[in-house]
């Protein structure tokens, strides 16, 4: 059955991937971005779907937000939008407060008040911090190690209390470390596999920190947003907090040969040293996912690099 969803921060990266997805699938599709990271280009597929409307605006101004949902009355919030950058929620921490905190208070606020069904929520694996074991299961020990990760559980919270309160489903979605086109390489602090694309597309050597055997749960955004659309759409779905993962741990050393392959490369990274604060070790336990909700990634790490490489290659 279509379905009438929003989706917060549908310009940016795993908003537009989602949004393209729900419309693949018959969904009508509101976006709300504010384009503060959130860029117009990563809609141009979504825009030529006539169930898809953009509405410039932000989540977490209570007055226009509530409005906007009175006035679509969504079945489904899915609730992207936010700080995305653990770095600035350092710097900013008011910042981090208003945009992963206060804007998940008006999305509950909005949801209660329009009869939202179900609010789909992005979390992340940043909430577990140093102390969990791996592979890491929801109910692992939580110490976020920044305001990013501490805002995540914060809004969680939020979410499944105000669901439980007002009568609407809520599902909390901690995202690990997600890839693809439309990733912006341009900080130092993007993702590493943004990064390291981008030096093999120049020809550059990147830099390991560290001795490249930290290891990472990889996960295409063609897999969230396929994980988003179940959590959004699969009917009988109840309250729940789960792992979108791989399980697959993979080492840093084997991520850059996997990207200098697929640009024909053969260029040995440099190392430097290891970042501040890093986590050794991190992959997710996907058992969750799979049990409640039917979802297990299908992308491999090899295929979904090579979809990468080839939709970024100048
Ligand atoms: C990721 C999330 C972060 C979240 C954390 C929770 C991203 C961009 N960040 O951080 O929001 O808090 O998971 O688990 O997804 N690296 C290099 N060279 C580089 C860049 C990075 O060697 O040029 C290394 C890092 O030191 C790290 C690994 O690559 O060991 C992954 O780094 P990064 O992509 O920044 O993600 P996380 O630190 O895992």
């Amino acid at each position: 059955m279509a379905l009438k969803i929003i989706v917060t921060g549908a310009a940016g990266f795993i908003g537009s991937h989602t949004t393209d997805h729900l419309l693949a699938a018959g969904h009508a599709v509101w976006g709300v971005d504010n384009f503060r990271t959130g860029f117009r280009s990563n809609l141009a597929t979504a825009k030529d779907y006539r169930n898809f409307l953009l509405i410039e605006a932000d989540a977490a101004d209570a007055h226009s937000f509530v409005q906007i949902v009175a006035a679509i009355k969504p079945d489904v919030i899915i609730h992207l939008a936010a700080l995305v950058s653990v770095p600035e929620s350092i710097a900013d921490p008011a910042l981090n407060e208003r945009l992963n905190v206060h804007a998940t208070r008006v999305v509950v606020e909005a949801a209660r008040h329009s009869g939202v069904r179900r609010v789909v929520f992005a979390s992340s694996a940043a909430v577990y911090g140093h102390a969990a074991p791996c592979p890491i299961a929801e109910d692992a020990p939580k110490q976020p190690l920044s305001p990013y990760g501490q805002a995540k559980l914060a809004s969680e919270k939020l979410l499944i209390e105000g669901g439980a309160a007002h009568g609407f489903v809520a599902r909390c979605q901690r995202y690990f470390n997600v890839y693809g086109p439309r990733q912006y390489p341009g900080s130092p602090y993007s993702g590493v596999i943004s990064i390291f694309n981008d030096h093999a597309g120049r020809g550059v050597c990147p830099t390991i920190f560290g001795d490249g055997q930290q290891t990472r749960d990889f996960i295409s955004v063609h897999d969230v947003a396929r994980a988003n659309v179940i959590a959004a759409t699969r009917p009988g779905l109840a309250c729940g907090v789960v792992n979108i993962c791989t399980g697959q741990p993979v080492t840093l050393n084997a991520l850059w040969s996997l990207i200098a392959r697929g640009h024909l490369l053969d260029l040995h990274p440099q190392y430097g040293p290891r970042r501040a604060g890093d986590i050794l070790h991190s992959f997710g336990c996907p058992a969750a996912a799979s049990a409640e909700m039917g979802f297990y990634a299908r992308i491999s790490l090899a295929e979904g690099l090579s979809q990468y490489v080839a939709a970024t290659r100048p």
